[in-house]
């Protein structure tokens, strides 16, 4: 038995999955030949087949674009029941963090795998604040961006730098090093964050301050100014940090599968972060906040909303209801409760009762809940839905939102990160494909192509 067989066999010893052997078998109806698939236990939840031998043994794929049934890795991090709006961390639930707990409860359970006891969250909070400033040389990098340019742009342009600035301390294979990795990621987010605003704005940048905590710091390097004392305010941080807390993880989303595939390499952790907020920034993923408070303004109206549902239940038309529907919940996102919950009191704390974004919002969200085609669907508001409402009543501009999704995430893609690299063997993820491609072909002499090909250097072509 080799090494790395050792170490899978003791793994699997002392950790879930329970395997029952050989449960399952598929049979080739032409040849008859059979395979035999053994089955993994979860925790709870479903369990799967085992593939991982399949190809060798039948020289198939398994062919699931989307990974719509297939389970990528094993974690212990995060359980999402879709069906029934569950989400846990760790075996905790999304409500009673966001309700009892606070961003470094969470980040530190992510992390660790328990809640901290006070003594541990304390020196856990003073760790993650003795890491926020940026080297003085990466302050440079914001300079060469246009004004204009979008923050989530900046964000992975930045984050990308800071594997240059670490890359010498950031053996992968040394513990001690991963962690110093972990804490300088969440630490310095929020300064790239603000920044990043501050930037486009043409204001001086602000020093973190250790007195305060995480979601406060956040706030005042967003919106304090060099010529005025800024104290955060209360209610409008514990809904900043329950914001965090709610976007913390999410198990194997786009991103947080982007970091880990770039993470198998072995690449440089700064850089798989980077990978990651790409992957967050589209408007199917992180990117939909913005996509939300885009879409309320363009309604514009309660009285245009069966206009724009009618567009969402077109087939012919792309538009979707943005904020509705997940891959994984089939009913009410448990994120979006309470994000709804803290929408009103943030607006109540501002003195804002008729904000007519929330009026479309609470409108839009009943129309479609009672609606056969949402319904049908299973289409249901996500955690996106009143995020934009509470982030540009604090004062965000829009463009920031998905900004600050990053920021709250970044504790999600360090803990399946890191629970990677912990892993006995770490294999470099590499889907296979089905290949539909033109059947092997004699190469022609250019003189031999036909000339009408020529026509096909269109891009139209090229995106058909
Ligand atoms: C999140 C999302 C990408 C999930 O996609 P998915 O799991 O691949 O589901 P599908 O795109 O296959 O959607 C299933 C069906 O519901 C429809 N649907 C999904 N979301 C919809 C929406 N927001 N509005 C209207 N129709 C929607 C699809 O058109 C599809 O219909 P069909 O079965 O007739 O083809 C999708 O729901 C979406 O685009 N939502 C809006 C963006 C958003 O809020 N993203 C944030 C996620 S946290």
């Amino acid at each position: 038995m080799s090494t790395n067989e050792k170490q899978e066999t003791a793994f699997q010893q002392t950790n879930k999955p329970k395997v029952d052997e050989k449960r399952f078998r598929l049979t080739d109806q032409h040849s008859g030949v059979e395979h035999e698939i053994d089955f993994l236990h979860g925790t709870v939840g479903p369990g799967a087949l085992d593939f991982r031998n399949f190809y060798s043994q039948s020289k198939m794929f398994v062919y699931d674009p989307g990974f719509t049934s297939t389970a990528s890795c094993r974690s212990e991090i995060t359980f999402i029941d879709g069906d029934n709006g569950v989400l846990l961390h760790r075996g905790y639930s999304i409500e009673d963090l966001a309700m009892h707990g606070d961003y470094i409860d969470t980040c530190y359970l992510l992390l660790y795998g328990e809640l901290p006891s006070q003594r541990a969250k304390d020196q856990f909070a003073y760790e993650i604040g003795h890491h926020t400033m940026l080297h003085d040389q990466l302050m440079t990098f914001f300079q060469g961006f246009l004004r204009g340019a979008h923050p989530m742009a900046i964000m992975v342009g930045v984050v990308g730098a800071l594997s240059a600035f670490y890359h010498d301390t950031t053996d992968i294979n040394d513990p001690q090093q991963c962690m110093a990795a972990a804490h300088r990621m969440i630490a310095k987010m929020p300064t790239i964050g603000a920044y990043a605003y501050k930037y486009s704005l043409g204001q001086q940048f602000m020093f973190p301050q250790n007195n305060l905590s995480y979601a406060e710091n956040l706030l005042y390097m967003m919106f304090a100014v060099p010529s005025e004392d800024y104290v955060p305010n209360p209610v409008l941080a514990k809904a900043m940090d329950r914001i965090l807390v709610l976007h913390a993880d999410h198990e194997q989303n786009a991103s947080t599968s982007t970091v880990r595939l770039a993470g198998s390499s072995g690449a440089n952790p700064f850089a798989c972060i980077a990978a990651g907020i790409a992957s967050l920034w589209g408007p199917a993923h992180g990117g939909a906040n913005e996509a939300v408070l885009s879409m309320l303004e363009e309604i514009g109206d309660v009285s245009r909303i069966p206009e724009f549902i009618d567009r969402a239940r077109d087939k012919n038309d792309p538009f979707r209801l943005m904020g509705f529907g997940h891959r994984v919940y089939k009913h009410y996102d448990p994120r979006a409760k309470v994000m709804r919950d803290s929408c009103y009191e943030v607006l109540d704390e501002l003195g804002i009762h008729d904000d007519p974004l929330l009026s479309i919002a609470l409108e839009l969200e009943r129309i479609a809940l009672e609606d056969e085609y949402f319904i049908e669907k299973k289409l249901y508001p996500n955690v996106d839905f009143y995020s934009g409402i509470i982030l540009k009543a604090m004062g965000f501009p829009t463009n920031m939102f998905t900004v600050l999704f990053a920021i709250g995430r970044t504790v999600g893609w360090v803990a399946h990160w890191k629970e990677m690299i912990s892993e006995p063997t770490i294999k470099i993820g590499r889907p296979r494909q089905l290949y539909i491609g033109h059947e092997p072909r004699e190469f022609q002499l250019v003189d031999d192509r036909e000339q009408s090909e020529h026509k096909k250097t269109d891009w139209k072509w090229f995106w058909s």
